[in-house]
């Protein structure tokens, strides 16, 4: 049965293969230089799972020749190979080329694998991207109330989903967007990079994201979550190029991703006043691991400030920072409700930073004037260790809110290397509780030193992560494919 499929496929691919040879031969017969003929490629890597069916962009029509539209060529593609989903699940291979697109849909047990030399071009004609309403936990779209234009890769309710390639480039083109925002000319908020909504297995691996018109990657009301070695570069002054941004997700791993933005690297959220207290889905078991950040007017992780699910046992470890505003940056209000707890974090390495930590309450900005003024976030158990930093010019600020102070803070083993000109006060505290254990320069006296021996306070829980457990598989593929030359 499963042959018969597959032999099926195969026909009906080289017949749509030979068309396009045929078209491509009679337009280089018209004068064009481009040829086509029939490729062999191979490539491995590993995968929460491999697909029995693989198929190249170029058997359903894409041209990568940077000016062709290719977003039918991806949907006619991802809606074929979406009906192998209970048959071994499906590939579909973008060969190198560049390819413009607008928005397109991923499916079920699929893998996008983009060749090294495969770059993704964002298409700026708006009418390429399909409106979407607002996210249920925030009520509105951030940049405009009225929703927000489709990721350029996106999917909802699907299971199994992987976008992977040999480091090949997406490429938002955000140019246009940040300056319609800048010019408050958008209806609708700008589009993200991936967007991910009700899914679960999802990989997202070995790729450069270039200029996203907004967040990167957004996997929202999802779980077990892997991104790994994910580049993003966006400049630095680029209008919320967030990096990865788990949203009311589950059980997620960020690892070896290298980022550049002009907002936080990875920013953990769970919804916005009201709504995210209504839809109450928090953000829960997040490890961030051997992360390097970049983005001197952000954090380089942030918690909040959309907040309102709540946010719950997040573990980042061996981060690295350089000319970035804030090392960890917990952003909450009143009116927010929900709760950050349990975070632990260790092995920092901070070079030029305003501020090393940061704690703050009052970050008002609100999705309208409904938010409930006696909905305050509970922030408590929040654990750094092991952070070395250099030319920092305020260690901390921690101000907690009035009547609910920030609890259960733990710092233990930090030195902060303090700047030539930096602040004469290093800590600024209020409306907080913790202790602390061999910090240089001394803290605040709401943090008192408890001695050397409690040094290696502020640890790790002893458990792991259910998706530290998860192996991946190792994938091989060889298959034919029609070229451009
Ligand atoms: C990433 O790329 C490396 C080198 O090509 C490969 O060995 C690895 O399996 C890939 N990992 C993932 C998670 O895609
Ligand atoms: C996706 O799943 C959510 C949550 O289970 C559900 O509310 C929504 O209707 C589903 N959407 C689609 C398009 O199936
Ligand atoms: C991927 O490509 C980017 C951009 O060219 C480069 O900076 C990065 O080092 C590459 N990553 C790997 C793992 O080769
Ligand atoms: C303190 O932190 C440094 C730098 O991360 C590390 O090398 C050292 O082992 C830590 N000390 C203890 C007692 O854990
Ligand atoms: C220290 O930080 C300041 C900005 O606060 C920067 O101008 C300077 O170049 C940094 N010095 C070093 C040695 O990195």
């Amino acid at each position: 049965m499963e042959l018969l499929q597959k032999t099926h496929l195969r026909v009906q691919v080289l017949r749509i293969a030979l068309a396009f040879l045929l078209v491509a031969l009679l337009s280089s017969e018209r004068g064009e230089s481009r040829k086509a003929k029939i490729v062999t490629t191979s490539f491995e890597y590993s995968a929460i799972n491999c697909r029995a069916h693989s198929a190249s962009l170029t058997d359903f029509g894409g041209v990568g020749d940077g000016k062709t539209s290719n977003t039918k060529a991806f949907q006619s593609a991802v809606s074929h190979l979406s009906q192998y989903a209970s048959q071994g699940g499906s590939q579909l291979y973008v060969p190198a080329g560049k390819w413009l697109t607008g928005s397109f849909s991923l499916t079920s047990h699929f893998t996008l694998y983009l060749d090294k030399e495969a770059v993704l071009l964002a298409s700026q004609d708006i009418t390429e991207w399909p409106v979407l309403g607002p996210l249920p936990s925030y009520g509105r779209g951030r940049d405009a109330p009225a929703g927000r234009y489709t990721s350029l890769i996106f999917g909802t309710n699907l299971t199994d989903v992987i976008v992977t390639g040999d480091n090949g480039t997406i490429d938002g083109q955000g140019a246009f967007w940040w300056q319609q925002f800048h010019r408050k000319k958008l209806k609708y908020t700008r589009p993200y990079l991936i967007e991910l909504m009700f899914s679960d297995s999802i990989q997202i691996s070995n790729l450069t994201l270039l200029n996203s018109p907004n967040w990167n990657v957004h996997p929202v009301y999802s779980s077990n979550i892997i991104v790994k070695g994910i580049t993003i570069i966006a400049p630095v002054t680029s209008p919320n190029t967030d990096g990865i941004n788990p949203d009311s997700c589950t059980n997620v791993k960020i690892e070896d991703c290298y980022i550049v933005s002009g907002d936080d690297c990875v920013a953990i959220k769970s919804g916005w006043d009201e709504y995210g207290i209504k839809f109450g889905w928090p953000t829960t078991q997040v490890v961030i691991r051997r992360l390097t950040c970049i983005s001197p007017f952000s954090a380089t992780i942030a918690l909040g400030s959309e907040m309102s699910g709540g946010i719950q046992d997040i573990r980042a470890e061996d981060i690295t920072a350089i000319q970035t505003e804030s090392g960890v940056r917990i952003k909450t209000a009143v009116g927010r409700g929900g709760f950050v707890k349990d975070i632990y974090v260790k092995r920092m390495n901070l070079h030029t930073m305003k501020w090393a930590f940061k704690m703050t309450g009052d970050y008002n900005s609100h999705a309208d004037t409904h938010f409930d003024p006696n909905a305050l976030p509970e922030i408590k158990n929040i654990n750094f260790r092991d952070v070395v930093a250099e030319n920092v010019t305020i260690a901390a600020k921690f101000e907690g809110i009035s009547n609910d102070p920030f609890t259960e803070i733990c710092i233990a083993n930090v030195t902060l290397g303090m700047a030539v000109k930096a602040k004469k006060r290093p800590w600024t505290c209020a409306d907080i509780k913790g202790i602390t254990s061999g910090v240089t320069p001394p803290p605040c006296d709401l943090l008192p030193d408890q001695g050397p021996e409690k040094i290696t306070a502020c640890d790790f829980p002893a458990e792991s992560l259910p998706i530290d457990m998860l192996e991946l598989k190792q994938c091989a593929y060889s298959m034919k494919y029609v070229g451009m030359y």
